[in-house]
């Protein structure tokens, strides 16, 4: 059976998406206001001079460990990086920014930008690089880069696994396995035994499905597989391994709040009025966003949602699916567009599940060739309107920090705020981050001609 359904994916997929779209389409035309994504909630724009933001609004920037340390040798990043052709330019992370040693001259320039608060994560890989042997002075540098943090008045935000697994994990059969979850406990629990008392923010995972996507649909992240038959059992592993993750932290500091790092894209069907896109729009929109938020709620303290795009859905490419491989299928539906619109659209879409809102990550890579100043207070604007509009957005954080090792892309996908010379590892604020800092500033935003 599984291996029928391995040989014949793709021919699956369309079946039921056809089945799918003709038994649905006829209910849809009846109640099409409810599927409608062509019907943007929208709203007025204030000619306000100024948009003030609440005090005690976190503003953020965003890393993820293996990005921007150097030298996760026990990462499967790292086994992966290894192999010929799987990142751009062949680009490695030996030494990466090190951020791991110059973590302390990253946050004054932070102070300097007047930021509040720093989203980082743990490197599962240094904790435990053997299984079931868990690394005290990591743990400890840990503590001394919230102290740091802490001395200079920056909340930290800790992810607990950003992309990155030990290599051991992965080769135990990782998330594939459920009696794997336990791993993670364990090392959750031993984070938690250490660090409870440092930090209040905790997420438990980064973009799941981004992981499920990217390691078991188009196999472009390690463990590098093409296997649906994967996707259901990884979604139910993660999503238990998340309500573990956060009865521990509970049980370690019951004020602590604890959210999951979760994509959004404001998804719009390609052709104005096709119904058939428009329900694949809402169904796309489910799958990749609130499914998994509605598995997680009841384990849930707050939403940490990232949102970078528009996000065209066209189902002529899901007609051509036949002809191209699913990696072509999705390097060519990422028909993405740069819509500070849409953010607020996702926002509102969030007020449902009544949790507070954090954006832990929003960002815009240089080869856009969009203004960052303007990309970041566009956006701003918009989680003003959403603010208005009712729904609890406590802080935002732009990603990333630092032009960072960006997965595949390598160097070459410049988001930072602060630009890192490779050679020197200098580090210098880039002259577009100014008018964010001069917004974290104040908590407000000054708007420039909307
Ligand atoms: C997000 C990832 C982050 C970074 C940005 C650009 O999806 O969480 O690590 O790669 O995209």
């Amino acid at each position: 059976m599984k291996k029928f359904l391995l040989k014949h994916q793709k021919l699956i997929i369309i079946l039921f998406l056809l089945v799918f779209f003709f038994s649905t389409n006829l209910l849809c035309f009846f109640i099409k206001s409810s599927f409608d994504y062509n019907k943007p909630v929208g709203h007025e724009y204030s000619s306000a001079e100024v948009l003030n933001f609440p005090k005690d609004f976190l503003w953020g920037a965003a890393t993820a460990s293996y990005q921007v340390e150097g030298g996760n040798i026990y990462s499967n990043w790292w086994k992966f990086e290894q192999e010929e052709g799987k990142i751009k330019n062949g680009d490695r992370t030996d030494v990466a920014l090190d951020h791991y040693d110059l973590y302390e001259q990253d946050f004054d320039l932070m102070n300097q930008m007047n930021l509040n608060s720093y989203r980082f994560s743990i490197e599962w890989s240094r904790i435990e690089n053997e299984k079931g042997v868990f690394n005290n002075e990591e743990v400890e540098h840990y503590k001394n880069v919230i102290i740091a943090l802490r001395k200079r008045g920056i909340e930290p935000m800790v992810t607990l696994w950003h992309h990155s697994l030990p290599t051991w994990f992965e080769n135990e059969g990782g998330w594939e396995k459920e009696e794997n979850i336990k791993y993670y406990e364990e090392y959750v629990s031993f984070v938690l035994k250490n660090l409870s008392d440092e930090v209040d923010f905790w997420l438990t995972m980064n973009e799941p499905m981004a992981y499920i996507s990217c390691g078991y649909i188009s196999g472009k992240w390690p463990p590098a597989k093409q296997d649906i038959s994967k996707v259901k059992p990884l979604f139910s592993n993660l999503v238990q391994a998340h309500k573990r993750a956060y009865e521990i932290i509970h049980s370690n500091d019951k004020n602590a709040k604890v959210g999951i790092a979760e994509h959004s894209s404001y998804a719009v069907p390609y052709h104005k009025n096709n119904l058939i896109e428009n329900e694949a729009t809402y169904i796309i929109d489910y799958f990749w966003t609130h499914y998994l938020l509605e598995k997680v709620k009841g384990e849930l303290d707050f939403i940490g949602l990232h949102y970078y795009y528009r996000q065209y859905i066209n189902i002529d490419l899901v007609k051509n699916l036949a002809n191209q491989s699913l990696a072509d299928f999705e390097e060519q539906s990422m028909d993405r567009s740069y819509y500070p619109e849409g953010l607020f659209e996702v926002l509102v879409r969030m007020k449902k599940y009544d949790l507070p809102i954090y954006i832990t990550e929003i960002g815009v890579p240089d080869y856009h060739e969009i203004d960052r100043d303007q990309f970041i207070i566009e956006h701003l604007i918009e989680v003003h309107y959403a603010l208005q509009a009712g729904v609890d957005v406590k802080g935002f954080y732009y990603w990333a920090l630092l032009d960072s090792f960006e997965w595949n892309e390598g160097y070459d996908a410049k988001f930072g705020l602060i630009a890192v010379d490779l050679e020197t590892l200098k580090r210098s604020i880039k002259q577009e981050s100014w008018e964010y800092a001069e917004s974290a500033k104040c908590s407000c935003v000054k708007q420039v001609g909307k």
